[in-house]
Order: C-alpha cells, then sequence, then structure tokens
C-alpha cells in the first residue's frame, strides 16, 4: 500500500463500538401503558401503534445489525411495559428485557441501555410525573429492579436520554405531553432529572457490589447543538456564550461535579445559526435565524446539516477528562445518498476530535430503523434499514452496507 493511500485512510481504534441506537417507544409498538399513547390519541397526532413491531421482530432485526458488522447496540426499557401499575413489577417483561440483552450478547453485539427515553407510565404521569420530587423514588426503584435483572449482562447505561430536550419538549414548548409551558415547573423538572441521575447513579454502582459484578459505565445522554452566529455582533456572541453553558453543558457541569459520570453519551444532529436583535432571556437563549446559504444541506425536517460542530462539540467535552460514546447521531432524509454522505463527513468530524486527543469511543448511528418521530410520527426516514409500514418487512440501506464496512475494518476510506 503507497504511503498516499495510508495518508487518506481514517483509521479508528480498534475497540471502538460500533452500531446503531433505537428507543423502546419508537421501535416496539403497542406501549399502551405509556402517557404518550393516552396523549397521541387525545391531540390527535399520528399513533404510534405497532411502530416497527421490534417487540416481536428483534431477533431478526439485531441479525441485521450483525450482517452489518455492529458491535453494540443501544437500547431502552419501556418503564410503562415493566410497571404497568404502580409498585407492580411484570416478571414476563423483566424476562422480555433479558432474553433482548441475551439476543444481542450471543451475536457478540454489546448493549447499551437506556432507562429513560421520552416515556413514562401513564400512573406515574397521574401523579405529577417529574414535576413531584416525592415522585423520583418511583423511577430510583423502576430503575433498582430493572438493574438487578440485567446486570449481569450489562455493562453500558444510560440513566436519561436528553433530559434538557425533553423538558424543553414537555415542560417549556409545550409540544409533548404533558405539555406545560411554566418555566417555574420547568426548573423543579430540571433539578428532579438531575437529582434522579445522581440517586440511580449511586444505586446501581452499589447494586453491582452488592452482586459482586465488574464496575459498570453509567452515564446520561446529552443532546448538545452547535452554534453558529448570524452576524458577528457581540448580542449573539454572549448568546452564544450563554447557549453552551446553560443548554449544551449545564447539566453535565452539574453531574460532573458530584462524580456521577462515567462516559458522556453525546447526542449531535444539527447545529442553531443564532441571531438575536434584543437582550431578554427568551431571545437570548432561543431566538433562532435561518440560514438559506446553498452550501448549508438540510434534513427532511429543515435541520442543518453542520458535520465540523460535532467536533467542536468534543473539543468542549473535553474538559470533563471523560470517555465519550457518540450515542446518537443520525438523518432523516429520503436520498440515502445523502445519508452516507452524513455519516461519513460526522465520522471524519469524530475523528478529528480523537486526533486532538478527545477519548471517543464509539458511534452509535440513529436509527438501526426508520421508527416513530415522535410528534412528526412516522414520515422521517432515520433508519439505516427501511421499514415498510404495511408489511413491516426490512431493506437494508446502502448506507448501511457503506457504514458496515466502517463497522468492520474501522477505517473510513
Ligand atoms: C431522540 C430520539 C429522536 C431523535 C431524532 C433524539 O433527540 O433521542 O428519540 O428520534 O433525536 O429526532
Amino acid at each position: 500500500m503507497g504511503d498516499g493511500i495510508i495518508e487518506a485512510m481514517i483509521k479508528f481504534p480498534n475497540d471502538f463500538l460500533w452500531g446503531a441506537a433505537t428507543s423502546a417507544y419508537q421501535v416496539e409498538g403497542n406501549n399502551s401503558n405509556a402517557d404518550w399513547w393516552v396523549w397521541e390519541k387525545a391531540v390527535g397526532k399520528e399513533n404510534s401503534g405497532d411502530a416497527c413491531r421490534h417487540y416481536e421482530f428483534y431477533e431478526q432485526d439485531f441479525d441485521l445489525a450483525k450482517g452489518l458488522h455492529h458491535n453494540a447496540h443501544r437500547l431502552s426499557v419501556e418503564w410503562s411495559r415493566v410497571e404497568p401499575e404502580e409498585g407492580k413489577f411484570s416478571q414476563k417483561e423483566l424476562q422480555h428485557y433479558c432474553d433482548v440483552i441475551q439476543s444481542l450478547r450471543r451475536r457478540k453485539i454489546e448493549p447499551l441501555v437506556t432507562l429513560h427515553h421520552f416515556t413514562n407510565p401513564i400512573w406515574f404521569s397521574k401523579k405529577g410525573g417529574w414535576a413531584k420530587k416525592e415522585n423520583l423514588s418511583c423511577f430510583v426503584r423502576f430503575c433498582d429492579v430493572v438493574t438487578r435483572a440485567l446486570a449481569k449482562d450489562v455493562h453500558y447505561w444510560i440513566t436519561i436520554n436528553e433530559p434538557t430536550i425533553y423538558l424543553f419538549h414537555s415542560y417549556l414548548s409545550g409540544t409533548w405531553p404533558p405539555q406545560s409551558t411554566s418555566r417555574w415547573i420547568a426548573k423543579i423538572v430540571y433539578d428532579n432529572l438531575a437529582t434522579s441521575h445522581l440517586e440511580v447513579y449511586r444505586r446501581m454502582h452499589d447494586i453491582y457490589k452488592e452482586l459482586n459484578l465488574l464496575r459498570p459505565s453509567i452515564g446520561i445522554a446529552q443532546h448538545v447543538q452547535a452554534m453558529t452566529p448570524s452576524t458577528n455582533s457581540l448580542l449573539n456572541q454572549f448568546a452564544i456564550y450563554l447557549r453552551h453553558k446553560i443548554c449544551n453543558f449545564n447539566l453535565l457541569d452539574r453531574l460532573n461535579k458530584h462524580k456521577a459520570m462515567d462516559f458522556i453519551g453525546i447526542n449531535y444532529y444539527s447545529r442553531q445559526m443564532v441571531d438575536v436583535k434584543k437582550i431578554g432571556l427568551f431571545d437570548l437563549l432561543l431566538k433562532m435565524g435561518k440560514d438559506n446559504s446553498p452550501e448549508i444541506q438540510k434534513n427532511s425536517l429543515g435541520w442543518d446539516i453542520y458535520p465540523k460542530g460535532l467536533s467542536q462539540l468534543l473539543l468542549k467535552v473535553k474538559k470533563y477528562n471523560l470517555p465519550v460514546i457518540i450515542a446518537e447521531n443520525g438523518i432523516c432524509t429520503l436520498n440515502d445518498e445523502q445519508r452516507w454522505d452524513f455519516i461519513d463527513q460526522h465520522l471524519k468530524s469524530v475523528h478529528h476530535a480523537l486526533a486532538q486527543g478527545v477519548d471517543v469511543r464509539g458511534y452509535l448511528y440513529w436509527s438501526l430503523l426508520d421508527n416513530f418521530e415522535w410528534h412528526q410520527g412516522f414520515a422521517p426516514r432515520f433508519g439505516l434499514i427501511d421499514v415498510d409500514y404495511k408489511t413491516y418487512a426490512r431493506a437494508i440501506r446502502k448506507s448501511a452496507i457503506k457504514f458496515s464496512e466502517v463497522c468492520k475494518t474501522g477505517v473510513l476510506v
């Protein structure tokens, strides 16, 4: 091999985790004990219904992942299945998740298990959900039960997926259940989510010790966005500083202070064009402009595609001195060449961060399958694998094959 070719190759570490992510509600189907199930019907949104029927077809789906050379897979445990009534845990559903994990282990695919991915049991929401401090013990108890059931086969855990996104949609913009828009309640929920992570983190480590198991790796999945200013005004610069501090990193700073993360899960999709014209917390934190320049590509939901933002953010995360796993990064598009281009560019960005000394340990594409994209329904297509929602047939996309070569060789050519 000539030197030129070696130089053109991008090589990732040998033990890198390669795979894709899903969440229970988005793929399993029929999660009728979840608050989202009731809400979808009440507001007349597209219903999640059978979703991808992954609850039944997980073995086949994992065969596909294995065939694509994935060595890791992120999934979530649906709280409302495991504890459909307060305090009553379903042994059948716990066994289901044990089987799912075993099924990954048999295929030598490392599971990463999320304990909360946006949905709650109906009974928990009826009690006031995350807005009531006294309800946190319910989540801790659920995590305790699941940890004991799965501990011997799970090393990587994510306690809560994207607390700030959940907070924003469910408690600030009012887009998701319970559709609250009170800033005061949002602050309480934010504190409660952070406190829950701290409590669960400690409890889970204690359980592993009690069971004489090797120390697990427990983190959180934080959604981060790159920021670019519409103009270099002082106001825009100040807004960017605030947004990084508050929206991207406040939670990580807080958990890190308590030494309550063994790794950091980073979910990255897009960037914000920051366009602030007047002082005020709303504008400083949320006001956005649009970049319609031809060089900025968009996904099918209109989000800007901005690969270099990922390495910019990873370099900021370096200060925590912790391992990082890209827990989600993906694109919804009907153009599969655009999907491969997205993956290729973002992997280059990850590699750039690795070369600068960021301890990135893995990359999980969002998502393995097309799935239920929350209030946007089934139209956005994020999957490496296409799902036909009439027949539930799966079809591997070309981008998945290209990605599988990287998973197999650790090399991006
Ligand atoms: C969430 C996923 C979601 C994806 C694409 C992430 O914020 O964790 O549940 O499907 O983004 O919107």
